[in-house]
């Protein structure tokens, strides 16, 4: 056992952890980073950091035997995962009985595995969702921060006509079209500038390679090379990788002790330490600060955590399912891995969806049209404490799902109508069209004023804040990486001023 002591710590590398830690440091405030996760900045002996989708190794996922892809089959037959050797791999697909949630593991998170979409929130979505933050200041400052530190970048509009890497997304806008409906393209964090050249066969082909969900080896600004890379250069951060945090106590004297457990990457639990803080920011994302507070309140180590915790965690809504396209309506073997455009049909006042049209990267003609649905799901999950397992159980039914499923199925029939065509139904492992079993958007479980106060200063203790996607209450209505980016920015920039100074 060692001890060491830092003025603050920030558990987590994603979005909400990078900001707040870039923040500090800028401040002059030392800062520790803890992250379970690897530093993913090494090739392998293939030469590569990460692997394709099509030809996943060990570095795919984290621990398990086999990959779990979320398109399960293609015409029923289980293409997309290959057995693989437990390893400390950048995707984690969590279970909890009828939902499981899809994580990224590693130094930037999310960043390292998600499609770079980086949308805004419709500002009258936002207001309902979060009523006592101020929009005006995030709408003002706080987004636009947020977007230059995450150099978000917009898709030249001729390119988008005329690429062969996008025929996928023009065919299914065209559908849109064809029932009435609007189509918008999304920014990205992904290089637009570096995808044409991928196309014009000029760079290494990430995007365009079927990199996605495990990585991508370029292109992609992920957190690490933004964010994290910021924070590093202030020379007051650093970042521990390969450490989970287990247990949160306070002192008598009211600062932090926090046991870590470092492990290899295969999992070997090399050492146990202690490490101490004044200042703790919880940035381990929905379910990593969820559950840490969680296991503290109901082991007794942190008594006074408020029966909010735990609460108020939705899915953002998201519900996946394809199309089958007629055989002359093709989209090309080729398709970026990134997706560029949205159907936006969130001011229909019944059933709000902004649709993204997402990629088959599977390297062949597949006759399908994908998206990722996001939907406004009123319904709610929240998470209890399991002893055995010493560890936090998100409590949500299938049958909370069926919202997001009505909503999408109400736009997509029209698609379906408008197009003479049909639902795919040999995506998802057996015959459903529409797959609401996993998400990608975990939101919520400390909600920002319930759980915290309206900055993330959690209630009950001093000293102690959340910073990550975990403060959402469940929705965004559209991807959340900006929306967590944006707040992180917002609330940092308060407890500098209020509590640190
Ligand atoms: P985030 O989950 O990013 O980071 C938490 C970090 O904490 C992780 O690195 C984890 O390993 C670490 N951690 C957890 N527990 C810990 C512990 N106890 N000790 C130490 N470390 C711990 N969003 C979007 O806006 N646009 C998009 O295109 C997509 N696409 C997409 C695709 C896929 C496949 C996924 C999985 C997700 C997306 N998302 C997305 C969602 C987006 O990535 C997600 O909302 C954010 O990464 C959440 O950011 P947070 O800051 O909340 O935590």
């Amino acid at each position: 056992q060692e001890s060491e002591f830092s003025p603050a710590v920030v558990i987590g590398t994603g979005y909400g952890a990078a900001v707040t830690a870039l923040r500090l440091g800028a401040a002059g405030i030392p800062t520790v980073m803890l992250e379970m996760g690897q530093l993913w900045n090494t090739p392998a002996a293939d030469g590569k950091i990460f692997p394709s989708m099509l030809s996943p190794d060990k570095r795919a996922m984290w621990f398990k035997k086999r990959t779990e892809a979320p398109l399960a089959s293609f015409l029923w037959l289980d293409l997309a995962n290959r057995n693989i050797d437990p390893y400390a791999g950048v995707l984690d697909r969590v279970h909890f009985g009828d939902m499981s949630v899809y994580v990224g593991r590693g130094v930037g998170g999310g960043s390292l595995v998600n499609g770079a979409m980086a949308v805004v929130p419709k500002r009258s979505y936002f207001e309902q969702i979060l009523p006592a933050v101020d929009a005006d200041e995030m709408y003002g400052t706080y987004f636009p921060r947020a977007n230059a530190g995450l150099g978000v970048n917009h898709i030249d509009p001729d390119w988008f006509e005329s690429c062969d890497s996008y025929q996928f997304a023009r065919v299914s806008r065209k559908h849109a079209h064809n029932a009435g409906l609007a189509t918008t393209f999304v920014p990205s964090v992904y290089d637009f500038d570096y995808m044409r050249r991928e196309e014009a066969n000029e760079v290494p082909r990430s995007a365009l390679a079927s990199e996605v969900i495990y990585g991508n080896n370029h292109g992609k600004r992920s957190l690490d090379k933004s964010y994290l890379a910021a924070a590093l250069g202030t020379g007051n951060v650093t970042i521990r990788t390969l450490h989970e945090v287990r247990d949160i106590i306070r002192q008598q004297d009211g600062t932090w002790v926090l046991t870590v457990r470092q492990s290899d990457p295969d999992g070997n639990v090399l050492a146990v330490k202690q490490l101490g803080a004044k200042y703790l920011f919880l940035g381990a994302g929905s379910l990593g600060s969820t559950e840490l507070l969680v296991r503290a309140r109901d082991t007794g180590k942190l008594p006074e955590l408020s029966d909010e915790v735990g609460q108020g965690w939705g899915t953002n809504g998201n519900v996946m399912l394809g199309r089958a396209n007629h055989l002359w309506d093709t989209t090309g073997a080729l398709e970026s891995g990134m997706p560029a455009l949205g159907i936006d049909a969130w001011n229909d006042p019944q059933n709000p969806v902004f649709a993204e049209i997402a990629p088959v990267p599977a390297g062949i003609e597949t006759w399908a049209s994908l998206y990722l649905a996001i939907t406004r799901n009123p319904e709610r999950g929240y998470f209890t404490y399991d002893a055995a397992s010493d560890s936090a159980r998100l409590q949500w039914e299938i049958s909370q799902g069926q919202p997001s499923i009505d909503a999408a199925k109400n736009l997509f029939d029209k698609i379906n109508a408008a197009n003479g065509t049909i639902y795919r139904y040999d995506l998802f492992g057996d015959t459903r069209a529409f797959e609401n079993r996993f998400t990608y958007h975990p939101l919520g479980g400390l909600v920002l004023g319930r759980a915290t106060d309206l900055y993330g200063r959690v209630k009950g203790y001093r000293n102690l804040y959340v910073t990550d996607g975990s403060l959402i209450p469940g929705s965004t209505g559209v991807n959340p990486f900006v929306t967590i980016t944006a707040l992180a920015e917002r609330n940092i920039e308060r407890i500098l001023a209020e509590d640190l100074r």
